[in-house]
């Protein structure tokens, strides 16, 4: 480790910043050890002689082969306390990162298409986000995702029961294979998310091309991309997102073990932040992808010499990136000053 890097971590120590983590998966908190001891609360037998055998197949050449393992893990998931104790152990794992606000994507589909209810997630992961306020006065929102390499039928199916189950929700998102899903297809599934007064967000050019960026923000409405590194490949498009401040929800670790890049200083975070982009550091699926925010954000001090000053703008970033109260947004940017 170097001086700077050692020098960085200690202020951050010290001083911690409010940060806000605007992009994981509750199903990507999901750990190896956790996936057993689920398996066995259900009664299920999973195709894995032991957790290493399980967390030894965490190696991934691109997004699909991740995805393919992260929906298989899913079958353990069941009852609605199987969801609450999946999002309170992130939540309180996050809580130890330094995290004072969360949005929490979740995959409905992945979870109604295996028989279990909307009203069992989403109530697990509700209930679980009332706890941990109580506990680390930390606060959380829900954004459910749709999955884009499903019909487009199915998405508004979903959107229908979440609506449906009366459970506060922030916003909704769009995720799962990138390549060949553009985000054109669910224009009217977010029109109507909109309608019922959603907040948008959307994974862009994160495997896929700059064009996908353009759809999510023309044909969708998203507030926040979610990725967006691709965006650089588009100078007219960086102009469009840094002058309406659409912030980039990236994911340092998601990025290497994905090979989205060979090694973390390839991540074009430093470009990033030189042409004005708002660019907000988050975990993913932190189970998958070795790391938490905190890892995260170690990793980039490391990788890019980042100093105090420049966490200090990452985390204001996360603040004004974030579909919080203005009052939780004021108290947070309020730390910041101090
Ligand atoms: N679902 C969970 N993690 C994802 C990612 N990184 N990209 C797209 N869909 C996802
Ligand atoms: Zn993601």
């Amino acid at each position: 480790m170097t001086d700077s890097t050692a020098e960085t971590l200690a202020s951050l120590r010290e001083q911690p910043l409010p940060f806000c983590e605007l992009h994981v998966h509750v199903e990507g908190t999901l750990q190896p050890a956790a996936i057993f001891d689920l398996a066995e609360r259900n009664q299920l037998t999973l195709p894995y002689r032991d957790v290493n055998d399980l967390a030894r197949r965490y190696e991934f050449t691109d997004l699909q082969s991740f995805l393919d393992l992260y929906y298989d893990n899913l079958s353990v998931l069941i009852e609605e306390r199987d969801y609450y104790d999946l999002a309170l152990r992130y939540l309180t794992r996050a809580h130890a990162a330094g995290v004072r606000h969360v949005e929490l994507f979740v995959d409905p589909q992945a979870h109604n298409m295996r028989g279990v209810p909307t009203g069992s997630v989403l109530g697990g992961v509700s209930k679980a986000i009332t706890q941990a306020t109580e506990l680390y006065g930390l606060t959380a929102e829900i954004i459910v995702c749709v999955l884009r390499d499903q019909p487009v039928a199915a998405a508004h199916r979903m959107l229908e029961s979440v609506l449906a189950s009366g459970i506060p929700l922030t916003g909704i998102g769009l995720d799962s294979a990138e390549i060949g899903n553009p985000p054109a297809l669910f224009k009217k599934v977010f029109e109507e998310a909109h309608s019922h007064g959603l907040r948008r967000v959307a994974h862009a050019g994160e495997e896929g091309p700059a064009e996908y960026i353009w759809q999510a923000l023309d044909d969708l409405g998203a507030e926040r991309i979610d990725h967006g590194i691709r965006c650089l490949e588009d100078d007219a498009l960086v102009t469009r997102l840094a002058v309406d401040r659409i912030p980039l929800t990236v994911c340092p670790l998601s990025n290497v073990r994905l090979g989205v890049v060979n090694e973390l200083g390839e991540l074009p975070l430093r470009q990033m932040l030189e042409r004005n982009l708002v660019v907000t550091i988050n975990s993913d699926d932190p189970a998958y992808f070795g790391g938490y925010l905190d890892e995260n954000l170690e990793a980039c001090i490391a990788a890019f010499g980042l100093n105090y000053t420049d966490l200090k703008s990452l985390a204001m970033n996360s603040i004004q990136a974030s579909f919080a109260s203005d009052a939780r947004r004021a108290e947070l940017m309020s730390e910041l000053s101090t």
